[in-house]
C-alpha cells in the first residue's frame, strides 16, 4: 500500500508521508506542508483533521465501534466498574487486584473537599447552572491544592488525578445539596465510588437512603459509556489549553466548559427538555420531526446525529439496555421512554435522517436513566463530566508525555479587508 502521497503545486511535485494507525486508518502527514509549499490546509470544525497520535481510544464511525485501550466498550459496560475503567484509561492496562485496591484507597484519601471551598459554593446564585459552578471550582482547585515542593512530578501528577476523580464527584453532590438548602453529606470510606456518590446526593438524616445495587450498576455503566471518546470537542479543549503548559486543573476546567454546550454534553439535558415538550404537546412526535427537517427552523432532534458516527452510536444501544434494565428493576414507568422510542422509530425510517446518517447518540436514552436514579435535570451534564474525567485526564497525560508535543496553534485563511489607512473620526461616514 502507498505510504506517501504526491501533491502537485504550481507544477512542482511534493511527496507527503502517509501514516497508518494500528487499526489501518491512514492519514497524510502535512506537518511540513507549509514549509515545503507555502500552503496551509483549511478544515473548519476539524472534521477531517487529526490533531495527535493517540493509543487510548479507538472508534470507527462507519462500523459503530468504540474501544478503550483495545477493550470493547460493550464488555467494559457489562463487566467493569467506573473506577477500574478509569484506571485502564489512565494507565493503559486493567489493574491487578492489588493495583485496584491501591487506586481505590487513593481515591478515598482524596475524596474530601477543602472546607473553605464550601464558602464558594454557597456564594453562587441559587439558579447558577452547576456546569458553570463546576468549571469555576475545578479551576480554583489549583489555589486550594498548590504543588508541594517535596513531591516528585510523577507523585504530584498522580495525586492531582486522584483529587480530580474523587473531589469532582464530591463537589457535584455538594453543589446539589447546597442548591437545595440541604446539609452537605461527606463521603464514606466504606462505600465504593458510585454508591458513595449516590449516598452523598440522596442521604437524609430523617430518611436514610437505601443504596440500590441496580442503581449502582446503572450508574457505573453510565459513567463507563462516557469515560472517553477520543478527540471530541471537550477533550480537544483539554489538550489545546493544556498545550500552553497551564496546570491540569485549568485544562480540565476548559473541558468542562466545552462539554456544557447543547451540541456536546449539554445534549442529555436538551433531550429531556425536548421529550417533555413533545409530551406537553400531546405526545405526537411528527411535528418535531418535521421541524428538525425544516431548513428554515434551527430546531434539531436532540440526541440525534454525531460528527463521527454515521451509524448507530454503540453507546446508545447499550444505554437503551441499561435504561430498560433500571426501569424494570425499579419497577418504574417513564412516559418519556415511550416518546423517545416512538421518536426513534419514526426518525430512523425517515429519508432525511437516513440520507444525513442521523441515528441516536449516547445522550438519547441517558437522560431517562438519570431520571430513574433521581438525578435532577440541571445535573445531567455534570454527570457526563464526572464520567468523562478519566478520558480528559488520560488524554492530557498522553499529550504531556508526547515527545512531539507542541503548543496548539492553528492557522487561518484571512478574508478581511486589505491594508487601509486610519480615518480620523470627523472624516468618517
Ligand atoms: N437533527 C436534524 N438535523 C441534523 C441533526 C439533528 N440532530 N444533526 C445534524 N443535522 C443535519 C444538519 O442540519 C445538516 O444538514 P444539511 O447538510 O442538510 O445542512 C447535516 O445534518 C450535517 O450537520 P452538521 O451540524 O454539519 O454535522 P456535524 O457533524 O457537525 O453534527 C452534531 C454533529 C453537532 C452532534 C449534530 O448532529 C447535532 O447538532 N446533533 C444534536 C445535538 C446532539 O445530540 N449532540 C450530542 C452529540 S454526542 C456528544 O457530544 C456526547
Amino acid at each position: 500500500m502507498e505510504q506517501s502521497i504526491k501533491l502537485m503545486v504550481d507544477g512542482k511535485t511534493y511527496e507527503l508521508p502517509i501514516l497508518v494507525g494500528t487499526e489501518g486508518e491512514r492519514a497524510i502527514d502535512i506537518s511540513q506542508l507549509r514549509q515545503m509549499t507555502g500552503l496551509i490546509t483549511l478544515d473548519p470544525g476539524f472534521a477531517n483533521t487529526g490533531s495527535c497520535k493517540s493509543s487510548i481510544t479507538f472508534m470507527n464511525g462507519e462500523r459503530g465501534i468504540l474501544r478503550y485501550r483495545g477493550y470493547p466498550v460493550e464488555e467494559l459496560a457489562e463487566h467493569s466498574t467506573f473506577v477500574e475503567t478509569a484506571y485502564l484509561l489512565i494507565n493503559g492496562e486493567l489493574p491487578t487486584r492489588k493495583e485496584l485496591t491501591r487506586f481505590s484507597v487513593m481515591l478515598n484519601d482524596h475524596s474530601l473537599v477543602h472546607e473553605d471551598m464550601r464558602e464558594f459554593f454557597q456564594n453562587f446564585p441559587r439558579r447558577a447552572h452547576p456546569m458553570g459552578i463546576l468549571s469555576s471550582m475545578v479551576n480554583a482547585m489549583r489555589a486550594f491544592y498548590p504543588e508541594l515542593p517535596d513531591r516528585t512530578e510523577e507523585e504530584e501528577t498522580n495525586v492531582s488525578f486522584a483529587r480530580l476523580l474523587s473531589k469532582v464527584r464530591t463537589m457535584a453532590a455538594m453543589s446539589y445539596r447546597i442548591s437545595r438548602g440541604h446539609t452537605v453529606v461527606y463521603p464514606r470510606p466504606d462505600l465504593l465510588y458510585a454508591a458513595n456518590f449516590l449516598n452523598m446526593m440522596f442521604y437524609s438524616p430523617v430518611r436514610p437512603y437505601e443504596i440500590d445495587p441496580d442503581v449502582v450498576n446503572a450508574l457505573n455503566a453510565f459513567w463507563i459509556l462516557h469515560a472517553d471518546h477520543e478527540q471530541n470537542s471537550s477533550t480537544a479543549a483539554v489538550r489545546l489549553v493544556g498545550s500552553s503548559r497551564v496546570h491540569l486543573y485549568a485544562a480540565i476546567s476548559a473541558g468542562i466548559c466545552a462539554l456544557w454546550g447543547p451540541l456536546h454534553g449539554g445534549a442529555n439535558q436538551a433531550v429531556i427538555e425536548m421529550l417533555t415538550a413533545i409530551q406537553a404537546n400531546g405526545g405526537d412526535v411528527a411535528p418535531f420531526v418535521a421541524r428538525a427537517k425544516d431548513k428554515n427552523d434551527p430546531f434539531r432532534l436532540m440526541g440525534f446525529g454525531h460528527r463521527v458516527y454515521k451509524t448507530y452510536d454503540p453507546r446508545a444501544r447499550i444505554m437503551k439496555k441499561v435504561c430498560d434494565r433500571v426501569l424494570n428493576n425499579l419497577k418504574r414507568h417513564d412516559p418519556l421512554l415511550n416518546i423517545a422510542m416512538k421518536l426513534e422509530e419514526v426518525a430512523i425510517k425517515d429519508s432525511y435522517f437516513i440520507d444525513h446518517h442521523l441515528y441516536p447518540n449516547v445522550d438519547f436514552y441517558s437522560g431517562i436513566v438519570l431520571r430513574a436514579m433521581g438525578i435532577p435535570l440541571n445535573m445531567f451534564t455534570v454527570m457526563f463530566a464526572i464520567g468523562r474525567l478519566p478520558g480528559w485526564i488520560s488524554q492530557w497525560k498522553e499529550s504531556i508525555d508526547d515527545p512531539e508535543r507542541k503548543l496548539h496553534r492553528p492557522r487561518q485563511v484571512y478574508v478581511g479587508k486589505n491594508k487601509r489607512n486610519y480615518v480620523p473620526i470627523d472624516g468618517r461616514g
